[in-house]
């Protein structure tokens, strides 16, 4: 499988609950490296952006309230089959459904505040990087 590149958010829910260590355990038991990482405060125009996709949809406006309500991490995982496997570990968007074991079914308690994020394809991954890291942050151990 190839080596590829993905971009995950652990979400202002998560960083108050304390468990960014946990997911980050399971980002690195599943294989995965973590090249990149900062936590940061979003403000409306950078989560509004980074959402731009959903800007019609009725949640919008909720998703930025929470996005900005507390600090984010923010990472770049990569290795075999990155996007796919960070979405098993993350488990279904809204938690009610996520399987037992992944990050949502143990940490979040709805599918408006649900933990983490995950690009949901290569070309996302790409988009998602570059939005919030520069090439010279990225540190591949190779
Ligand atoms: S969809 O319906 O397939 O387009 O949804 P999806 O791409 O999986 O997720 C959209 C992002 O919006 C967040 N969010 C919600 N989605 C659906 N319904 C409600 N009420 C809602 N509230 C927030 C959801 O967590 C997705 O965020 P990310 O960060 O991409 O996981």
């Amino acid at each position: 499988m190839a080596i590829e590149r993905t971009f995950s958010i652990v979400k202002p829910d998560a960083v108050a609950k304390n468990v960014i260590g946990e997911i980050y355990s399971r980002f690195e038991k599943a294989g995965l490296q973590i090249i990149a990482s900062k936590m940061i405060q979003l403000d409306d125009e950078k989560a509004g952006g980074f959402y731009a996709e959903h800007a019609e949809r009725p949640f919008f406006k909720d998703l930025v309230g929470f996005m900005t309500s507390g600090p984010v991490m923010v990472q770049v995982l990569e290795g075999e089959g990155a996007v796919l496997k960070n979405r098993d570990l993350m488990g279904a968007t809204n938690p009610k459904e996520a399987e037992a074991g992944t990050i949502r079914a143990d940490f979040a308690e709805s599918i408006d505040a649900n933990a983490a994020h995950g690009s949901d394809s290569l070309e996302s991954a790409a988009r998602e990087i570059a939005y919030f890291f520069s090439d010279a942050e990225l540190c591949p151990r190779g």
